[in-house]
């Protein structure tokens, strides 16, 4: 076992700044859409506007930090399937079974955080900011030539939000899912995480490595 340094200190100030963030515009947005009343609608509209600002300025800070760093290389390694993921996910962690692919500094994600994370950074985010805004900039529409559907900008908004809700929930579950229930977690807060030693890779499968989740 050895002591690495995974999550970088910007890495890791974004991730519970964004957290933060999605958290705020999910309550206050809710608390908008009348799903419940808690600040009140006046109070609710102004804390949403505050944290979006936030948030896309916080975007465009990630987008520059994955670029100049090489760290968006994470979404390209190639080290098991999703399946397998799936499978280990669904019965093997069970079962005390084996995780199927070793976490290592250069390839920190598994195939499904793969494709979950890219959904939710190429999709779900995007998809919630663009339609957030249009419903912001909805009075200038008629100035900008767009003859759009504000019911249809509002629905689009909010089908996004609750699949932001749904990864978050999904996300937190998956933290347990480390070496320990709250490794993953630690390590998102201090940086560090312990890890097996480096061993040679055999056709695509890492040999004989027990793996994180052990
Ligand atoms: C850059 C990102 C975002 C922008 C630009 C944005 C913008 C807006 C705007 C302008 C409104 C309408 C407020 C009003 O009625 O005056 C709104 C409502 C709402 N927002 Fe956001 N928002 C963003 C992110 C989010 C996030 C991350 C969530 C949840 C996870 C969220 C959930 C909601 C919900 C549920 C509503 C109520 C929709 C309705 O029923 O009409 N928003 N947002």
């Amino acid at each position: 076992m050895k002591r690495v340094l995974i999550y970088k200190r910007f890495e890791r100030l974004w991730h519970w700044l964004q957290a933060a963030l999605i958290i705020t515009l999910a309550v206050t947005g809710f608390e908008i859409h009348g799903t419940f009343a808690w600040l009140g609608y006046e109070t609710a509209v102004q804390v949403h506007n505050i944290a979006l600002w936030m948030f896309l300025v916080l975007i465009v800070f990630a987008a520059f930090w994955h670029v100049t760093t090489g760290e968006w290389k994470q979404y390209t390694q190639r080290q098991g399937t999703v399946s397998a993921m799936f499978k280990y996910y669904t019965s093997g962690i069970f079962r005390n079974e084996p995780h199927p692919v070793k976490k290592t500094e250069l390839s920190k994600l598994n195939p499904l955080q793969r494709v979950t994370y890219l959904a939710f950074k190429l999709i779900i985010v995007p998809l919630q900011v663009v339609t957030g805004l249009f419903y912001l900039t909805y009075n200038r529409w008629p100035a900008w030539n767009i003859n759009g559907d504000l019911n249809l900008v509002a629905t689009l908004h909010t089908i996004s939000a609750f699949s932001l809700v749904i990864f978050f929930m999904v996300h937190v579950y998956m933290t347990t899912t480390g070496r320990t229930a709250t490794s993953n977690v630690k390590a998102m807060i201090t940086g560090w995480e312990e890890m097996e030693d480096e061993v040679p890779a055999v056709s695509g499968r890492l040999a004989g490595s027990p793996a994180i989740g052990d």
